[in-house]
């Protein structure tokens, strides 16, 4: 136990610094942010999201509020033979902008960095699964279409979030699980 303690303190230590330098979006507004978005691109150094992410398809993410601020989503995403439904309840931290999530098999740090609303938005996650503690940012859009200004805007942010272009998937357009 004494030893323990100290080493948790840096770890927690470690996640505030970490955190403290990813920004979130100023004045964010919950009830613009809600509704539908189609997740368009991500990058992550998730090691199941690098083994799967070429196969991987554009999905649609719903996403709401309670009226404790806490973050409600549903993502469909497109499988080669199903759609694969994951529903996630995610609770406001101190800021509106940033939640946290903790089930018996991982802790989820999400921080919405920027959006305007209307039609895109930058999040960034981070997720502690087992041993594996991995960071990732995923760009979202209102239209299932996304701009190359778009990319490239996120594509500059990967290496400021420690990550590298070939953990990138821009993923491409499905019909599919609407
Ligand atoms: C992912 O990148 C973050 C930030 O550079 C790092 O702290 C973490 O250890 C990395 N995780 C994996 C699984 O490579």
């Amino acid at each position: 136990m004494m030893a323990v303690l100290p080493s948790l303190a840096l770890a927690l230590l470690c996640l505030l610094r970490a955190g403290a330098e990813v920004p979130v979006q100023p004045g964010f507004d919950t009830e613009k942010f809600a509704g539908t978005w189609h997740i368009v691109a991500a990058v992550s150094n998730c090691s199941e999201f690098l083994k799967m992410k070429d196969m991987m398809k554009s999905s649609i993410i719903t996403i709401s509020f309670t009226p404790e601020g806490d973050l409600s989503m549903k993502v469909v995403w497109p499988l080669p033979d199903r759609c694969q439904k994951i529903e996630r309840l995610l609770q406001r931290s101190g800021q509106a902008g940033h939640y946290m999530g903790t089930s018996a098999q991982e802790k989820r740090d999400l921080r919405v960095m920027e959006t305007d609303y209307s039609c895109y938005a930058i999040v960034h996650e981070v997720k502690q699964s087992g041993r594996e503690t991995s960071t990732g940012m995923q760009l979202l859009t209102r239209e299932q279409d996304v701009s190359p200004q778009l990319l490239q805007k996120f594509k500059e942010l990967i290496p400021t979030m420690g990550l590298t272009k070939d953990m990138l998937a821009v993923l491409p357009k499905t019909g599919e699980c609407q």
